[in-house]
């Protein structure tokens, strides 16, 4: 298998390789890229661990090589949040990143399952599926908007505030990636339950953890250890699918049949071209049919700005 990142020289590139470089299976090839002069080094300093998975990194203006023979395109290139910032601020500079990295992606590798984590994900997986759609290739099974990282922060905090075995507890998160868009289904957690009170402040932790990070690093940037955490979590599901493991199950941003949104946070089950089916995410509680109800304009109208970008 081979993994490509794209802004491998940024916080959440860096975390995402040192672990990918440590997990991913024996005889993996790992590339690095980002316009940073500094990512060949990256990947010299991470050749150095003894693992069986080959790194090289490559930086300047054009990621082909990078990208050539790509199974899995990771992107995390662009700019982050600073503190007052929300993620459609980062629209302006990174909308124009992801779309050129997409073309590329395109030409070079267009059969690859491609991971967006570059913000605002509710939009910018729209932008790579119309540049995708406008060269030719786009297949709805393989792209995917990862928001592993609403769903680690769920897991992490149920189990705190419920005493629970924090590696047993699952959580989908459906809807999209910011703000009120992001809907914990905490009414389907095993062996967890809540008062209307707890539901109301436990989602609004998960919204506003990214901001919680933000703001704790004080203008150091946003979420960038769990973010590769996820991340790595995510790209390994992906492989686990490609290889034809059974029942790999996670939640994604992703073109689903359409019914709230285009683009759709949900669980699906991975395989060998990417996502197999797309799963039925439950009952929801009142509580939850609201929010979702009540989120839709707003991923909408996210979901359209991405798409005129490209027109
Ligand atoms: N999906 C999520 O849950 C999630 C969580 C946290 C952060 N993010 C987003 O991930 C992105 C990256 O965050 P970060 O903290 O790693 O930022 P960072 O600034 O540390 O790193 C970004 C990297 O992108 C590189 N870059 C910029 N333009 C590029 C281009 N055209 N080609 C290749 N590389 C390019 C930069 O050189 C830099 O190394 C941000 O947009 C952030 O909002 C997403």
């Amino acid at each position: 298998m081979k993994v490509a990142v794209l802004g491998a020289a940024g916080g959440i590139g860096q975390a995402l390789a040192l672990l990918l470089k440590n997990r991913l299976p024996a005889g993996s090839y790992l590339s690095l890229y980002d316009i940073a002069p500094v990512t060949p080094g990256v990947a010299v300093d991470l050749s150095h661990i003894p693992t069986a998975v080959k790194v090289k990194g490559f930086s300047g203006e054009d990621p082909t090589p990078a990208l050539e023979g790509a199974d899995v395109v990771l992107i995390s290139a662009g700019v982050a949040r600073k503190p007052g910032m929300d993620r459609s601020d980062l629209f302006n500079i990174n909308a124009g990143i992801v779309r050129n990295l997409i073309e590329k992606c395109a030409a070079t590798c267009p059969k690859a399952l491609i991971g967006i984590i570059t913000n605002p994900v509710n939009t910018t997986v729209a932008i790579a599926a119309e540049v995708l759609k406008k060269a030719g290739v786009y297949d709805k099974r393989r792209l995917f908007g990862v928001t592993t990282l609403d769903v680690i922060r769920a897991e992490t905090f149920v189990a705190e505030a419920k005493g629970l075995k924090v590696d047993k507890v699952r959580v989908n998160v459906i809807g999209g990636h910011s703000g009120t868009t992001i809907l914990p289904l905490l009414s389907q957690i095993e062996g967890a339950s809540f008062s209307e009170d707890e539901v109301a402040a436990m989602t609004k932790r998960i919204q506003n953890a990214g901001t919680e990070v933000v703001e704790a690093k004080a203008g150091g940037g946003s979420a960038t250890l769990s973010m590769g955490q996820a991340a790595c979590r995510f790209g390994l599901s992906l492989i686990k699918g490609l290889q034809g493991e059974a029942n790999v199950i996670e939640c994604a941003y992703v073109e689903g049949d359409g019914k709230h949104a285009r683009f759709f946070a949900q669980p699906v089950r991975l395989g060998k071209d990417g996502i197999e089916t797309i799963l039925d995410y439950g009952k929801l509680s009142a509580f939850e049919q609201h929010a979702m109800d009540s989120m839709l304009d707003t991923l909408k109208a996210d979901i359209q700005l991405g798409v005129d970008f490209v027109k």
